[in-house]
């Protein structure tokens, strides 16, 4: 028997004013679109912004919808944004803000599966891990450098499907 051992590596930081400029922008402007998310029903709100190669940003929130699984996660109402309005841009880095209206979160929330299965193409795409920023309202900020790997160390890759 052979084991497979992965590890991770998440920086994590008490205060915003611990990054650089740029990534306390990407947070700023996170927290400001998802306030502007519309989740009527969840009541739990995801802002996520990405920094494109070019700095472009791009602004994203989740959307739901009365049919539950009709509705759209945050990020990727922004990915595929950037893909549409921006294709052959790699990005940089993504910052991802929530807060649910009936309770407090106070570690960052992960982005879930299908979320990730959505990044990890333009991170295919471009060769370039999506440096991560994740954020509770008001909490602690985590941040992980080698982007949908550090929450799915294993991924769908078949080369051969590209042919
Ligand atoms: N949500 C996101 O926006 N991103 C995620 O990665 C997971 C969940 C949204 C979907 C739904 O509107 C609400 O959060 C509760 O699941």
């Amino acid at each position: 028997m052979q084991m497979i051992k992965k590890e991770i590596e998440i920086e994590v930081y008490d205060f915003e004013s611990e990054l650089s400029e740029e990534d306390q922008q990407l947070l700023k402007l996170a927290r400001e679109a998802m306030e502007q998310a519309y989740a009527p029903y969840s009541r739990f709100l995801v802002g996520c912004t990405l920094l494109l190669e070019n700095g472009v940003i791009i602004k994203g929130s989740n959307q739901e919808n009365m049919a539950y699984p009709s509705g759209l996660c945050a990020e990727r109402v922004a990915i595929f944004y950037a893909g549409a309005n921006h294709p052959g841009v790699p990005v940089k880095t993504m910052a991802i803000v929530a807060r649910a209206k009936d309770y407090e979160i106070t570690t960052p929330i992960a982005s879930c599966g299908a979320c990730l299965q959505s990044l990890t193409e333009y991170e295919k795409q471009f060769k370039k891990p999506i440096r991560t920023i994740l954020q509770a309202a008001g909490g602690k900020i985590w941040v992980a450098n080698n982007g949908t790997l550090d929450f799915m160390p294993f991924q769908f890759n078949v080369e051969e499907l590209k042919r």
